[in-house]
């Protein structure tokens, strides 16, 4: 489909209460490039499901460096259970070398961690979208109800988008419930990142990921020295505004 045709606002609620399946298959017949972003996390639900759509799936994750040993080992696992290719990405090496020689390998701490977010996960994030038509992320309501209250199935992905070119992003698990992925890899025996048997919920970076406590949000094990609303990285800065929240 011409990406001109795809009317995005209705679309957006007429897949609202679909199941993600729906979703992803409505990503993978109305646009011809189309990418599956994998953390390493739970979000290899969207790879079991896309590949009992079609088999043919294109699938990266931004390797920034910094993620678990354990997480580098699942990506393996996953390329080899399925029989996938991943599309690992690299941060510029310059980019990264620059950052450290200013700043050192910790400076997130400090200064919080937009700027090295920004050179070893958006910088390559942006080159990886500006050959996709649409892209199709994990990201639910349940993980953040500072940032994630409003994620809409399918979106216009303003902060990507080119001039002249608009990128699709769509979110099938939006309405899923955290218990819900779980179900679904329980049922359908997909493999997991070992760090959830280590109290990990969310997982991002290593050095800026801790498990939680029970009852503690997920979102609390990630830049918890930071406050609610700036814990985005940038690979979702257009996420629609949550009322109440700055
Ligand atoms: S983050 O922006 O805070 O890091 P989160 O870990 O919640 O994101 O993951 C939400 C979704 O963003 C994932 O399901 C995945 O689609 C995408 N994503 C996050 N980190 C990566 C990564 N390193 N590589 C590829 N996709 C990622
Ligand atoms: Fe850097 Fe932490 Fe962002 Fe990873 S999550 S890119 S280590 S600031």
């Amino acid at each position: 489909m011409s990406v001109t045709m795809f009317d995005v606002a209705s679309r957006a609620a007429e897949y609202d209460a679909r199941a993600p399946q729906d979703i992803l298959r409505l990503a993978l017949e109305s646009f011809e490039t189309v990418g599956i972003s994998f953390s390493g996390a739970e979000d290899v639900v969207l790879i079991d499901m896309a590949l009992k759509i079609r088999p043919d799936i294109r699938v990266f994750s931004l390797d920034t460096g910094r993620l678990h040993v354990e997480t580098y080992r699942f990506l393996e696992q996953v390329r080899k259970h399925y029989h996938i290719d991943i599309d690992v990405l690299s941060p510029d090496a310059a980019g990264v070398e620059k950052m450290v020689r200013a700043k050192g390998l910790f400076s997130f701490y400090q200064e919080g961690h937009k700027e090295c977010c920004g050179v070893r996960k958006v910088l390559p994030l942006r080159r990886k979208l500006a050959t996709l038509d649409a892209w199709v992320t994990g990201q639910r309501k349940d993980q953040s109800p500072g940032t994630r209250a409003n994620v809409p199935v399918v979106e216009e992905d303003r902060a990507f988008s080119a001039a002249g070119r608009t990128l699709f992003k769509f979110n099938p698990l939006a309405n899923w419930s955290s218990k819900q992925v779980w179900h679904y890899i329980r049922s359908n025996d997909v493999p997991s990142n070992e760090l959830h048997q280590r109290g990990f919920i969310s997982i991002g970076c290593e050095p800026c990921t801790r498990p939680v406590l029970p009852n503690q949000h997920e979102r609390e094990g990630r830049w918890w020295w930071e406050e609610e609303t700036m814990k985005e990285c940038g690979l979702h800065a257009g996420n629609p505004a949550v009322p109440g929240k700055t």
